[in-house]
Formats: C-alpha cells, structure tokens, sequence
C-alpha cells in the first residue's frame, strides 16, 4: 500500500504576487482554510499516512499551521470555544505526521522530489503538486484510485486530464494509444515535458497526481537538466517508462489551478457554494449580485 505523499511546496509562487511576496501561495484560503489544507486532505482520504513536505526556508507558516499551537488551544478551551478548538486540533487524523525536509536550491521538481529520498526510503510513494486542487465527484476520489490500480498492477499512474491544444506547451503531456475512458488507466507509450504545440503527441496533461515506485528515485539522481533548466520529473518519469509499465490515469474529478489567479477564484466560488455552514448564504450573496 502508498502509505506516503511527498508535496513539493518549495516554489516561489510568481505566478501568484503579490500574495506571494510575504504569504506562501500553499497559504491562500480557499474560503476558511489555506489551499494546502485541501490538498493534504486529498491525501489523506487516499490512505495516505506521512506526508513529506519539501518546502523553503520562507515557508515556515506551512510547517507552523500542521503543528498544534499551545497557546490558541488553551484560550479557545478557556473561552468555551470547542467548536472551534476541535477544528484546529483535527486538521489531520492523529494517525498522520507530517515532516518537512529543504530543498536548498530551486533546481526543478525532479530535485524537489529528489530532496525526500532519505524519507522514502524503500517505499513506494505519490506525490501531489499543491497549486491545483482536485474537487472529488465520488467517495473514492481519483489518487486512490490510482493508488489501488498501482497496487493491483505495479505500474506508476500519472493522473491526466485533456487541456485545450493552445495550453500543451505549459504542461507535461502524455503519449497514449488512445486516450482513455474518464476514470481508467492506460499504458503510456511516452511523456514530455512542456512541449511545442506543433509537437504535443497529445492533448493529454499532466495534472499534478503521481504514483510512482520508490526506484524512481534512482533515476533521479541521474537524470539530467531539461526543460526550463531544471531536473524534471517528466523526464524521470520517461526513463522509468522504457524499463517498466507506466500509465496514465483519466481523472474524473474537477481541477482548480489556484496557482493562477482567476483558478484561485474559481476554486473560492466552487468550494465556496459547498461550504457546510456558509454555502447557502454565499450562494444568496452571488444572486444578489444579479451578473
Ligand atoms: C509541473 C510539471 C508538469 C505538470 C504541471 C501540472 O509543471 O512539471 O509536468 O503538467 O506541474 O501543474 P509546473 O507547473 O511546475 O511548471
């Protein structure tokens, strides 16, 4: 079983300023919670059982939000607040830690994955990218999905969704025989990174949702600079392709790019309207807009 998520959360966030100059993209709410929260929630509801954050010396506030907080804890008890005392004490179920290692240099997110091999270890792993957001449609969201299919099959899945063609050259894009059905996982017969559009083997991008076997690592470590002048991990993942099945996995839910702005706020509309306690009065907030 994948029983560890490495989150790469080191990344500057450019897309995202000015915000981002002094908050942790991660950091952003999403409605009450920072995006991050949804994201680790994703894995949890996966199986998941140790997240490994690599993150950068300015994102201590990531770390600081998992950690209990002493003092707030005692004020809210004092203050009869339970409520709210239960929801910051149960952000994650106590049978899930939470570990940060540094990734020193922003050299790709190959090297970030890279950075958590001594976490890893021998264990197989997935590895979820926090800028999007994936709003599960079903009780089994599409991660565990995978996770079941790698656990059925040993082959890596790599959740894909299809883009329209203009927007290839921003992701990683996949090379199949067919595309698959929503929700299936299919043998991939290669993967690049950020191609050209007039070279894209398909319209089939890389979401952001990996399972991969620990041996991923080793390649890794050789794996040379690529696109953009970074260690990929599309390129990893290509080598690991020609020694052993991969897939791609059709993803059936929703995606939010909360890297980007206007994401951001299509996320904050969407889980907005779902909201337990304020989803009615936000929903009456958008007719009185009357747009
Ligand atoms: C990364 C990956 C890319 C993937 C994308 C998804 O790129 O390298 O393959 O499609 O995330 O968001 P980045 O957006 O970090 O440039």
């Amino acid at each position: 079983m994948i029983k560890k998520a490495i989150l790469p959360v080191a990344g500057l966030g450019t897309r995202f300023l000015p915000a981002s100059k002094s908050i942790p993209k991660e950091m952003v709410t999403v409605v009450d919670r920072p995006a991050i929260e949804y994201v680790v929630k994703e894995a949890v509801a996966a199986g998941i059982k140790q997240i490994i954050l690599v993150t950068h010396s300015s994102k201590a506030s990531i770390e600081n939000y998992f950690d209990r907080n002493f003092e707030l804890e005692t004020t809210l008890e004092n203050k009869k607040k339970i409520d709210l005392l239960n929801e910051i004490t149960k952000i994650v179920p106590a049978d899930v830690s939470i570990v940060s290692v540094r990734q020193p240099q922003p050299l790709g997110l190959g090297h970030a994955v890279l950075c958590a091999k001594d976490i890893v270890g021998d264990d197989d792993f997935a590895v979820l990218l926090p800028d999007v957001l994936v709003k599960a449609n079903s009780a089994t969201n599409d991660l565990a999905q995978m996770v079941k299919r790698f656990d059925e099959t040993n082959a890596a899945q790599i959740m894909v969704e299809a883009v329209p063609e203009n927007l290839v050259d921003q992701y990683g894009i996949v090379d199949v025989e067919q595309a698959p059905e929503v929700g299936q996982s299919i043998v991939m017969k290669g993967i690049v990174e950020k191609p050209a559009i007039d070279q894209a083997p398909s319209n089939l991008s890389v979401i952001g949702r990996y399972v991969l076997p620990a041996k991923i690592m080793n390649i890794l470590e050789t794996t040379p600079k690529g696109a953009g002048n970074e260690i990929q991990l599309t390129d990893a993942i290509a080598a690991l392709q020609t020694m052993d099945t991969v897939e791609a996995f059709r993803m059936q839910g929703e995606t939010f790019d909360c890297g980007s702005k206007l994401g951001y706020l299509k996320a904050v509309l969407h889980y907005g309207i779902e909201h337990p306690k304020l989803g009615n009065d936000f929903k009456q907030l958008i007719k009185e807009l009357k747009i």
